[in-house]
């Protein structure tokens, strides 16, 4: 089984990136075939400073690697280092009904917002699917707003192997029983991350960086602290009980404590007699704790770039071995020489 997911580096990466997502995503490096990828032409359509586009390319692997992705096991690459998967978006672009486009959640949503939309926003979902069909994936690990991405994804692959495998039967997709050909474009599936969790920002917002209540991973320490102090608290006196809803400083505190360490913090909070100042220290402490080893790591890497370099350049190579065998196929199916 070969699972295949991408970030888009648009932003510097925060911990709802890290629990809503890439925490899940390490995981599943000892699943299997893992492949991820920095998605740098996707980020086009909403970074559009080249020295910002290059860092945050470069930051997006290093927060990978700093978050424990093992290149030995899982091949990590940059979108952009395997130019194939823009001939595949063209090509497959060539049978996408555009209607599909027109009413994707991505874009649609966008547009609602007032943002008004480019070819490249319009056409995101097409690169996307390419992502996907190039390296024969087999699941995308996804978040619920990407469902409709991975659905497109199998519904153009059909739509290609129909037009151009002689033999094909949608309803036999493998090509399993006799007189049956399989797909040169194999069907994906959306995994959902059930486990994956919605965090709460510092204003008690959903987490994002368009709301700049995030705490970034590998923020600079001052921050980080100053962040953590100006988490949206109540008026609730020091002694007294304090709510459990609408409390980003709890879900935060129940998202970063061990369970153990948790449960002791859950019990005085309900109990009252600690002020939300402590909390916040635990919170800082915490946060030191879960991702220390992380940031070092990172300022490890960052001091290296030559060595974050070659291991994107070495997974570009393995990535680029299975992109080349299916572009073959599909030059060959399409009649390009
Ligand atoms: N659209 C995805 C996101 O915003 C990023 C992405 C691009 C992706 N290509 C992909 C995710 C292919 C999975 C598979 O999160």
């Amino acid at each position: 089984m070969r699972t295949l997911s991408g970030v888009q580096s648009s932003g510097r990466l925060h911990i709802g990136n890290y629990y809503g997502a890439m925490r899940q995503f390490v995981q599943l490096q000892d699943q299997g075939e893992a492949y991820y990828f920095i998605a740098n032409y996707h980020a086009l359509t909403t970074v559009r400073d080249p020295k910002l586009a290059l860092e945050l390319t470069r930051d997006a692997a290093l927060t990978y690697l700093s978050l424990g992705l093992d290149p030995k096991k899982a091949v990590l690459f940059r979108q952009s280092d395997v130019k194939e998967v823009v001939e595949l978006y063209w090509i497959l672009g060539t049978v996408v009904p555009q209607s599909n486009l027109e009413r994707a959640h991505s874009y649609k949503d966008k547009v609602a917002q007032g943002i008004s939309p480019d070819f490249g926003l319009f056409a995101y979902p097409v690169l996307m699917a390419a992502d996907i069909l190039l390296y024969s994936a087999d699941a995308v690990p996804v978040g619920k707003d990407q469902i409709q991405h991975i659905e497109f994804a199998r519904d153009w692959a059909v739509k290609f192997n129909t037009q151009y495998v002689p033999g094909y039967d949608p309803a036999d997709p493998e090509g399993k029983e006799r007189g049956h050909a399989p797909g040169i474009l194999k069907l994906p599936a959306a995994h959902l991350q059930e486990s994956a969790a919605t965090v709460p920002g510092i204003d008690g917002r959903k987490m994002s960086k368009s709301y700049g209540n995030t705490l970034e991973l590998f923020g600079e320490e001052k921050d980080i602290k100053k962040r953590i102090m100006s988490i949206k608290t109540d008026s609730t006196p020091v002694e007294a009980p304090k709510p459990t809803q609408d409390a980003p400083l709890y879900d935060l505190l129940k998202l970063m404590l061990p369970a153990s360490e948790f449960a002791d913090v859950d019990a005085t909070w309900k109990a009252g007699g600690k002020g939300y100042g402590d909390y916040k220290k635990k919170l800082l402490e915490a946060f030191h704790t879960t991702f220390g080893p992380a940031r070092q790591r990172h300022a490890e890497l960052l001091a290296d770039p030559g060595e974050v370099e070659r291991i994107l350049q070495d997974g570009a190579q393995r990535a680029r071995a299975e992109a080349t065998r299916l572009m073959d196929q599909v030059r060959r199916a399409v009649g390009i020489p």
